[in-house]
């Protein structure tokens, strides 16, 4: 059976941060209520003049290295982001031309908000295991920075900027959970939650930008729940159990919210990769982030158990099982 096997993963994250402190001079905020509310205590925000495709490039670039390959080396380029360079063309071009690939290969971008990373791993999975390319480069890359509403406290405080990429290659596995590679993924969306999380503009609607929207308790409800779910589907449908799960690397969206999936699943503290603290929540680019920041500091290891999962708007959510 064809797996798609991680070769390399890297990040890439805007050189300015920005601490709760500092926000706290601009809105009525403070760093206590962001710290326990969230789990935040900074965020990186992109330069003016620095775009999502140059966080996805530099994060790609890493990546590529990682796994010992050049631009020329991969079929497919899958970008999942919310926040793309213009409404069109795909990011997953403008990265394209930006490494200098020139070997004919495609690109597309995939959106489904926080759950990107998810499904663009299954796209390009599926891809490989169809046979129709043998290498993908899938990258989240995102500068939420761009479409928060700085007078909206109860948002502005959540995100940042920041860029994940992985390298995928063909490799033939058993067919069993023994296997390194991607073992199963499992997205779901539900449209009727739209008013729960969205943008408020759009080119075909308003024709301006806009800015997120969001109903964070509704949301916060939804997410231990329908994260747990989609981790259970995971497991069920590679026959594992949690406690064989070596590293859970959930979307970075608030950490009460990774904490209280961590405990239903079962899954103790000294398993969970946390970066919120650090990144807050960069949407599509949380769990690349968070899996390269776990590869760099030798957590996640060769033949180590990886589960990912996350929910967006849409609403959106997905989960995957990864032998590394
Ligand atoms: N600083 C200080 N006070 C604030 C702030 C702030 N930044 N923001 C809101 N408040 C106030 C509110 O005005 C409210 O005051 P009131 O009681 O006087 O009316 C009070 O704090 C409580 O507000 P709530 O919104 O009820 O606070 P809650 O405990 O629900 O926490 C939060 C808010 C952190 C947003 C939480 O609901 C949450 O994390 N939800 C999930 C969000 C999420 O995961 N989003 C990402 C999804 S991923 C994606 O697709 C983009």
């Amino acid at each position: 059976m064809r797996r798609s096997v991680v070769a390399g993963v890297g990040h890439y994250l805007p050189q300015r941060i920005v601490t709760n402190a500092d926000l706290a001079k601009q809105i009525d905020t403070s760093d206590e209520w962001i710290r326990e509310r969230s789990g935040i205590t900074q965020r990186h925000i992109a330069a003016d003049g620095e775009f999502t495709s140059d966080l996805a490039t530099n994060a790609a670039r890493k990546a590529l290295e990682a796994a010992g390959m050049g631009p020329d080396d991969v079929d497919l380029i899958v970008v999942a982001t919310s926040t793309p360079d213009e409404t069109f063309p795909a990011s997953a071009t403008v990265v394209q031309s930006k490494l200098g690939c020139a070997n004919g290969s495609m690109g597309f971008d995939v959106q489904a908000v926080c759950s990107g990373f998810v499904y663009a791993l299954a796209t390009a999975d599926n891809f490989i295991k169809a046979g129709q390319v043998n290498s993908a480069l899938v990258i989240g890359a995102e500068t939420f920075s761009r479409i928060l509403d700085w007078e909206d406290r109860g948002t502005c405080v959540l995100f940042g900027d920041g860029a994940g990429a992985m390298v995928l290659k063909a490799e033939d596995g058993k067919g069993t959970s023994d296997d390194r590679g991607v073992l199963s993924t499992h997205l779901h969306s539900d449209g009727s939650l739209h008013d729960l999380l969205y943008v408020d503009g759009g080119p075909s609607s308003t024709g301006e930008v806009g800015y997120l929207r969001m109903e964070g308790r509704e949301v916060f409800r939804h997410a231990v729940t329908k994260m747990s779910e989609v981790v259970v589907e995971a497991l069920e449908a590679t026959g594992l159990k949690a406690d064989e799960v070596d590293w859970f690397v959930p979307h970075q969206a608030n950490k009460r919210i990774i904490d209280g999936t961590a405990r239903k699943l079962g899954v103790g503290a000294d398993r969970v990769v946390v970066t919120i603290d650090k990144h807050a929540n960069t949407s599509a680019a949380s769990i690349p982030l968070a899996l390269s920041v776990g590869v760099g500091d030798d957590r996640i290891q060769h033949g180590h158990l990886v589960l990912i999962e996350a929910m967006g708007g849409g609403l959106t959510w997905g989960s995957g099982i990864i032998r590394w």
